[in-house]
């Protein structure tokens, strides 16, 4: 047998929500083709998209680790496998590249083999491919790659992930700036020590967020979307943050932050129209201080 499988881009933290909350976008994604074979063990036959930057080796590579992990736990190391992967968006981009990857592997196994347990079972497999890629098994990128649409990492210890409801005619604009941003260290550079006043202003505004999300209510999704903890620190790492901030903000986006660890940003929006239009003028503006760029404009 063989399978195609297609897992999605996700915008992770969502502003406020860092390691906690993460949603799914239709485009861009990335896409895994599996064959089984007679031979036991995992093998990497092909890799597009990624000008070389991934492994072929089947013990270095994300997508064919968390598969291992997978077959390990159903003992199912017998079986033989062959993995393409086509990689459809930038590598380190902070729209959770190898979670997408690593999520299409896992699906592609599960269902090559009939396992017909629910697709959240692949989360502990999937957050290992994490915490390969970054050092850090989070979960606010595999877990709506996985399951779609809004959802919330209540707890890592044990595990508890709520799917959210989120407003109809809620769009998505989303430019990554071609800088290197590799999330490891941009989980480096982060405050371990926060204050309180820091701490309640969060959590007030990850409340907001939620009810917002619940209540349909886009103005207080929007009120909500501020951050005092990461983004002040990480907005350094990505060029020009700010003015692209105002530039979204005049043009009526509901919000403006960070795509998980950067340098992708995205804003909300309640219409195609405008999220087409800020992702261009941003573009452009970062073409104008010679910084090459992907657009992307999504419904949630
Ligand atoms: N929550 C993670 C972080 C997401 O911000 O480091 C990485 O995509």
């Amino acid at each position: 047998g063989s399978i195609h499988v297609f897992a999605p881009a996700t915008v992770a933290n969502v502003v406020c929500g860092f390691d906690v909350l993460g949603f799914a976008v239709n485009e861009p994604g990335d896409e895994v083709i599996m064959r089984l074979t007679d031979k036991p063990g995992i093998t990497i036959s092909k890799i597009t998209g990624d000008d070389g930057r991934l492994p072929l080796n089947p013990a270095k590579n994300t997508v064919s680790v968390s598969v291992q992990h997978y077959l390990q736990s159903l003992g199912r190391t017998d079986i033989g496998l062959d993995i393409e992967l086509h990689k459809k968006m930038p590598i380190g981009s902070g729209l959770g590249s190898s979670s997408a990857s690593t999520v299409a592997g896992l699906f592609a196994i599960k269902t090559l083999l009939g396992d017909d347990s629910d697709a959240a079972t692949l989360l502990p497999f999937a957050m290992k491919g994490e915490e390969m890629a970054c050092g850090h098994g989070h979960a606010d990128n595999v877990a709506p790659a996985l399951l779609g649409g809004f959802v919330l990492i209540r707890s890592y210890e044990p595990l508890d992930v709520v799917r959210l409801p989120h407003p109809d005619g809620l769009w998505c604009a989303i430019v990554f700036p071609d800088v290197d941003v590799p999330t490891r260290e941009a989980r480096q550079i982060i405050r371990n020590k926060i204050f309180m006043k820091d701490a309640v202003t969060q959590w007030g505004n990850i409340a907001g967020l939620v009810s917002g999300l619940f209540m349909q209510d886009i103005d207080l999704i929007g009120r909500s979307m501020k951050d005092v903890l990461v983004e002040p620190v990480r907005s350094m790492l990505i060029p020009d943050f700010y003015i692209m901030r105002e530039m979204a903000m005049e043009m009526g986006a509901v919000s403006f932050g960070i795509s998980g660890s950067g340098p992708s940003v995205f804003a909300f929006t309640r219409d195609e129209e405008t999220a087409k239009r800020i992702t261009q003028k941003l573009q452009k503006h970062l073409t104008s201080i010679k910084i090459g760029s992907n657009g992307y404009v999504s419904t949630i």
